[in-house]
């Protein structure tokens, strides 16, 4: 393509090489002092914030890019609860026991009993939030991370793990804690419930809880009553369930173990994302921090190995960072 320039007297041409240069100068100072401003606004405000957007125009063709959904369903409300036919056979289908109740009807009952949360109602667009999270995993003992855990704003810890007697290695906060009925304890007032509904009668006994208290069975016994923020509870979308079953852990294992739905969660709610107590002890055994039975967890149907791995590769793909318990 041709294009017509005037045709100018050589004097000329210095004026245009002079205001070209003028305007490079100008460029690169001024691109120098908005480098300068925002990287102080990175360091002051958004200190290390990992940047998971994915441009809608790439190609979505890298690892994380290609799993990652940021408009998935992430909690039940009360406009957003209706399942379509496949998400709801798969979601059906986890139950082992098999257990009919119309969910339309059932969670009609739930959202009159929990205010409708966003699942992070204290972000703020100038503020980095940091959460960790906390697994179970033995290669806690003796990692005195205790207070690198409870320096972060959001600490969300996983069915049972107890922070009584462990606090050097495990931190004091809970701001949330995900649990399923049969994983159920008691949590302060000020901590979030995030609700794991692994089948329809888990929603029953949330909606128990806190009304008939008359559920104190599943495939085990469970509390009929138990103390928790009625302001506070967040269940989890069978969309999202879904979404990490297929999208993150690839089909493995029956569905995706809690532990792990947490770090997903995390990673869709939080800036950054440290996940503490996955995996094996350095001597390669699997156990709970807080007792020493060995379980088959790495092979069992929830595919730990898998999940680990997973965990690892977003620790490459610098999107969370880990924490091994040993260096
Ligand atoms: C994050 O990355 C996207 C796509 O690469 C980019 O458009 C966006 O400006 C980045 N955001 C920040 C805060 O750096
Ligand atoms: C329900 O959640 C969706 C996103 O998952 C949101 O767009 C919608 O506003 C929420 N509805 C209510 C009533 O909170
Ligand atoms: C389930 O409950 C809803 C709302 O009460 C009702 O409209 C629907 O017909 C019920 N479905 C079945 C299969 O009973
Ligand atoms: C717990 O917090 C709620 C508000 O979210 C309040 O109404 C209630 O009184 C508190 N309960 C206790 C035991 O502090
Ligand atoms: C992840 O989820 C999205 C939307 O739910 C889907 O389009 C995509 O194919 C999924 N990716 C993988 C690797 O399963
Ligand atoms: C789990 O199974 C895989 C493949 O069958 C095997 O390579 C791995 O060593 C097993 N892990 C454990 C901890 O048994």
């Amino acid at each position: 393509m041709a294009m017509v320039l005037p045709k100018l007297k050589p004097r000329h041409h210095h004026y245009v090489i002079l205001l070209l240069s003028c305007t490079i100068i100008l460029c690169l100072y001024f691109e120098n002092t908005w480098m300068l401003l925002t990287d102080n606004y990175h360091v002051s405000k958004r200190a290390a914030c990992v940047n998971r957007t994915c441009a809608p125009d790439r190609e979505r063709t890298d690892w994380f890019c290609a799993r990652y959904a940021p408009t998935v369903q992430l909690l039940l409300n009360s406009s957003n609860s209706a399942l379509s036919a496949p998400l709801s056979s798969w979601w059906r289908g986890l139950q082992v026991v098999k257990h009919v109740a119309n969910y339309t009807a059932l969670v009609r009952n739930l959202f009159p009993l929990f205010p409708d949360q966003k699942p992070c109602s204290d972000s703020h667009p100038n503020h980095c939030r940091t959460c960790a999270v906390v697994g179970n995993s033995g290669n806690l003992l003796g990692s005195r991370y205790g207070p690198l855990i409870d320096s972060k704003d959001c600490v969300m810890r996983i069915n049972k793990g107890p922070t009584g007697g462990f606090e050097e290695d495990v931190g004091l906060k809970t701001t949330h804690r995900i649990f399923y009925p049969e994983s159920a304890m008691d949590l302060d007032n000020s901590t979030h419930l995030v609700f794991s509904p692994f089948k329809i009668l888990d929603i029953e006994w949330l909606i128990s809880v806190f009304t008939t208290k008359h559920i104190t069975k599943t495939y085990t016994d469970v509390p009929s009553t138990i103390n928790i923020n009625r302001d506070k509870v967040m269940i989890l979308h069978p969309e999202f369930m879904k979404y990490v079953h297929v999208n993150w852990t690839e089909n493995h294992g029956r569905y995706p173990s809690t532990g792990f739905l947490t770090v997903i969660f995390a990673l869709h709610i939080c800036d950054e994302v440290h996940v503490f107590g996955f995996g094996a002890t350095k001597d390669g055994k699997w156990h709970h921090y807080f007792d020493q039975t060995l379980t088959p967890y790495a092979n069992e149907s929830h595919a730990g190995d898998f999940e680990y791995k997973t965990i690892i590769r977003l620790h490459r793909e610098k999107k969370l960072l880990m924490y091994k318990g040993w260096t």
